[in-house]
């Protein structure tokens, strides 16, 4: 066989191949990867996945276990459903590429997991609009605040992408009827960086579970549930985007959050009042409303344009994996 050049002379190993040398082999077929990124990419992926197997001394059993879990999860994503979002989520590896991703100056508001529920096409939503229309059963409750650059001058226009799980526990995409948007819209800051939303007090819920993530949680004696809160993405011109949670302080998960996403500068008050406070009664809501205050700060944009979670978002889409 001739020396060509992607074998990356590796030629004399032929034939030679131990446990001790097939990695340097591995590796060495990498070494001329045009893409500098793409090389670093994978030459770490394949010494930390051949060490992975090499420490654990993975039987073949156990590889196809491994090949029947990562198919499993292939078919069952669809336009409601991410399994691999879900596995990322659950071990932590999310937090990780988001703590690393988004190391901003102190004062800017956190970011924190995408998950697997947003969903594009959100309705655009008037201040003190009401995401939760259909959900009878929750408390309602009002979010406001503002949106604000790191000196604390007001962002207007700022985009607010709003979405929450219903008081049943379920999205709108994990219920009977999943076309139907529900819990989610777009809200706009104003001439002083003030949104304002409507919703019911957020519930907390299991992550999906009836799926191989499902059955590695049980596996390693893990609880699937994450502490009450409601998502945000908040995107305006000439700043980062900032994807996030609010979290609400009384939830007993902050404390063992499934999927690790919970920072304290994201824990938030929402407060019962027994009667509608006066931007409630203009809403007309009758009964007790809850109220909590959130400002979010964001930071200029990098020298480098960053491609947010929302082009991520459209890249999935045009897969036909999301709706
Ligand atoms: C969510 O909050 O919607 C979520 C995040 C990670 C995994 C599952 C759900
Ligand atoms: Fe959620």
């Amino acid at each position: 066989m001739p020396v060509g050049p992607n074998n990356g002379g590796q030629d004399k190993m032929r034939g030679s191949t131990t446990e001790d040398d097939i990695t340097a082999t591995v590796l060495a077929r990498f070494a001329a990867t045009p893409d500098l990124r793409l090389r670093q990419i994978m030459l770490g992926l394949i010494k930390h996945l051949h060490e992975f197997v090499k420490e654990v001394e993975l039987t073949e059993t156990e590889w196809f276990q491994a090949i029947e879990i990562l198919t499993e999860a292939g078919k069952m994503c669809s336009d409601k459903r991410q399994e691999f979002i879900l596995f990322s989520d659950t071990l932590g590896v999310s937090m990780v590429v988001d703590l690393i991703g988004h190391r901003k100056p102190e004062g800017a508001t956190e970011s924190t997991v995408f998950g697997p529920f947003h969903r594009l096409n959100a309705p655009e939503m008037p201040a003190g609009g009401n995401i939760a229309h259909r959900d009878t059963a929750g408390v309602p409750a009002l979010v406001s605040g503002r949106v604000l650059d790191l000196a604390g001058k007001p962002i207007a226009g700022a985009e607010l992408d709003v979405w929450q799980a219903q008081t049943n526990g379920l999205y709108d995409s994990q219920d009977t009827n999943p076309d139907n948007l529900h819990m989610r819209g777009k809200f706009r800051s104003d001439g002083e960086g003030r949104y304002l939303l409507r919703t019911v007090i957020p519930v907390n819920y299991p992550i999906p579970s009836d799926g191989p993530v499902g059955a590695m949680l049980k596996a390693t004696g893990r609880h699937p549930w994450r502490p009450a809160h409601i998502h945000f993405v908040v995107t305006a011109d000439g700043y980062d985007a900032v994807t996030t949670h609010i979290f609400d302080r009384r939830d007993p998960y902050l404390e063992s959050d499934a999927v690790f996403a919970v920072k304290e500068s994201l824990i938030c008050d929402f407060t019962e009042h027994d009667a509608p406070t006066a931007a409630a009664e203009k809403l007309g809501v009758a009964g007790p409303v809850y109220t909590a205050e959130f400002d979010f700060v964001l930071k200029p944009a990098g020298a480098a344009a960053q491609a947010n979670v929302l082009d991520a978002q459209r890249r999935l889409a045009a897969l036909g994996a999301r709706a």
